[in-house]
């Protein structure tokens, strides 16, 4: 068999690399291990700008349809139990009203939450029905590659028959224990395993003690919710209000806990402190927690994504989110190197850009789990392993006096703290590139007015997002983002930059990659109806911005140039290898 593309793993990672190939033409064949996809929830959390990549391939809506919005995503509680005592609640995943505007202004998309058992799904059908081909049990075995390709030994997991595939390159987005990392030795910094964790899926109707309080998220702690997991104990919803995952560490220095259905129903009550709910207990597993990242994501035609190439605990949600835009980042430069429009060097850009990602984090996830430890100080439950004490402690902070106002300043600070799991915005949004596939204009990269982790900044910088502006287009009010994307650049000017559409339809022509051009500006193709891109563009009237096909700024120019062709001609060459 033989393809342009294989894909090991039908995790997040691997389904969107072959629905962004499959949509940009690219032949792939996918494979995976299992029967079918997850069985499990998992990731949940599905940030802003992974909706505005599935917006750009058209399924943004399948994911809302099956999705929590926003607005229940967001009174998160830290408390004794559900039944008994709120510590305190914090406005999370840009509920806040004034952190809302932030969310708003930065992008067409909302942040939304669907457990991947429903994610997986939509991907899987975006990508066969534009043509990938998926073999479910079918397992990788190894590979070898040359100077035109790899050659991969798989085997059918039904039948038992070893065969092989030959494609031009190879994508491993095969998990946290990728064999084709290990199989083409990238190198890792970093540690697994340090500490483990328990998830509990159960059915259970939680809605008295949630549904006045709508959050995905509901932390619990009490007399061993420090102890390995993710922080504290956990109340996960996966569907409003029955269906939960309940998460609890444990020591990783002893053996595996073994629980069977009532020992796993007497951790759920617990943490819902109230014996009377019936609780059904659908499934039990471990797992643990990773601080681990590749700092090279590929070898030769050999690419990792995902998890394969960093390994975090689930804080912040950024897992999937992450292996999503891995994936987003690859396709578009695999399309134009299978193409023949551009030079191999482009692909060297993946890495570049990408490790630098996959790091950071690798480090937020694991920090945001440190930043649990002054809730626990605050309430006074570190010093002490009785839980009579503990419970002292905690009440301590109801006194009238100064120490238990201190107390309560304490846990006020550590519980805004938690805005940097919660409320990351700049860590969502803010990721700039720095590679050959991106031009620099000359320009210092603009300073951070605010706390770069958790706003996001916008700029049109090379290498930044793409700033999003709602204008008007064809009589309707669209994004730029909708008018990016779509495995094409785009090139946006406005009044004076008529120069630049001939330049870039030139530059199109010369190099057989799509370029369009919009004009934004009064009389022009595209309005500028509130003046944001105006505000948000960094550039003059004449000037131009250069987008790439996955939304980040590739070039640009402030004013329009003496020879317009010439200056992005040797723009778009530069990015595309071809210089
Ligand atoms: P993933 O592990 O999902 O998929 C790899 C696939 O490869 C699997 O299907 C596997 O069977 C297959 N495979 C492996 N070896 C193979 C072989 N040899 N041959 C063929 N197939 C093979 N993230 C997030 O963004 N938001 C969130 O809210 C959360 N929450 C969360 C909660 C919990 C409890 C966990 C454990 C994790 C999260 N995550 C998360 C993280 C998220 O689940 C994780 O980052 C993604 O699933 C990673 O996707 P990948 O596709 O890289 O790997």
């Amino acid at each position: 068999m033989e393809t342009d593309v294989l894909i090991v793993g039908a995790g997040p990672a691997g389904l969107a690399a072959a629905l962004f190939l499959s949509e940009y033409g690219v032949e792939n064949v996918l494979l995976e291990k299992y029967g079918w996809l997850a069985n499990t929830p998992r990731a949940h959390i599905t940030n802003q700008r992974t909706m505005e990549i599935l917006r750009d391939v058209g399924l943004e809506r399948d994911v809302i349809e099956k999705g929590v919005p926003q607005e229940l995503m967001g009174d998160t509680v830290f408390c004794a139990s559900l039944a008994g005592e709120e510590l305190a609640r914090l406005h999370t995943w840009g509920t806040h009203p004034l952190r809302k505007a932030d969310y708003d202004l930065a992008s067409p998309s909302r942040h939304c939450d669907i457990p991947q058992t429903l994610m997986e799904p939509i991907l899987l059908g975006g990508a066969a029905s534009r043509g990938t081909k998926v073999r479910f049990d079918t397992e990788y075995l190894s590979l070898e590659q040359d100077e035109s390709g790899v050659t991969a030994t798989v085997r059918d997991r039904l039948d038992g028959r070893t065969y092989e595939i030959r494609a031009r390159y190879l994508i491993g987005a095969d998990g946290g224990r990728s064999k084709v990392a290990a199989d083409i030795s990238l190198p890792m910094e970093g540690q697994m395993g340090i500490a483990g964790s328990m998830n509990i899926v159960v059915k259970a109707d939680l809605t008295q003690y949630v549904a006045h309080r709508p959050s995905v998220l509901y932390w619990v702690l009490q007399p061993g919710s420090d102890i390995g997991g993710i922080g504290m104990g956990l109340v996960r919803m996966v569907r409003t209000w029955d269906e939960w995952l309940i998460l609890w560490g444990y020591d990783i220095n002893d053996d595996p806990p073994e629980l069977d259905d009532r020992q796993a129903v007497e951790i759920v009550h617990n943490l819902i402190g109230d014996d009377t709910v019936p609780v059904e207990v659908q499934s039990f597993s471990l797992w643990t927690n990773n601080r681990a990242y590749m700092t090279r994501y590929s070898e030769g035609r050999v690419f990792c994504m995902g998890d394969a190439c960093h390994r975090h605990p689930p804080s912040n949600g950024l897992g999937s989110n992450t292996s999503i835009a891995d994936s987003h980042n690859l396709a578009w430069k695999l399309a134009l190197v299978l193409k023949g429009k551009a030079g191999p060097s482009l692909l060297e850009t993946y890495d570049a850009e990408r490790a630098p990602i996959g790091r950071q984090i690798v480090e937020r996830a694991n920090k945001s789990i440190e930043e649990f430890g002054p809730i626990f100080e605050a309430l006074g439950l570190l010093d002490t392993t009785d839980p009579d004490v503990m419970l002292a402690n905690m009440e301590a902070r109801k006194e009238n006096t100064p120490e238990a106002r201190d107390q309560r300043e304490k846990l006020r600070k550590a519980i805004e703290g938690k805005n940097y799991e919660f409320n990351a915005h700049g860590v969502e949004l803010g990721q700039r590139y720095r590679s050959s596939a991106v031009v620099p204009d000359g320009t210092d990269e603009p300073a951070f007015t605010r706390d770069p982790e958790l706003y996001y900044h916008p700029t049109t910088w090379p290498g930044a997002r793409l700033p999003h502006a709602w204008v008007g287009h064809e009589g309707r009010k669209v994004s730029t983002h909708d008018l990016a994307g779509k495995g094409r650049f785009v090139l946006f000017t406005g009044i004076g930059g008529e120069a630049w559409r001939e330049a870039a339809l030139e530059t199109s022509r010369r190099t057989g990659v799509e370029i369009a051009c919009y004009e934004i500006g009064p009389g022009r193709e595209v309005l500028d109806l509130y003046d944001d891109w105006a505000r948000l563009s960094e550039i003059e009237d004449s000037g131009c911005v250069l987008v790439r096909p996955d939304a980040h700024v590739a070039w640009r120019r402030r004013t329009a140039a003496g020879d317009c062709t010439q200056e992005l001609g040797r723009a778009v060459d530069g990015i595309l290898g071809l210089a």
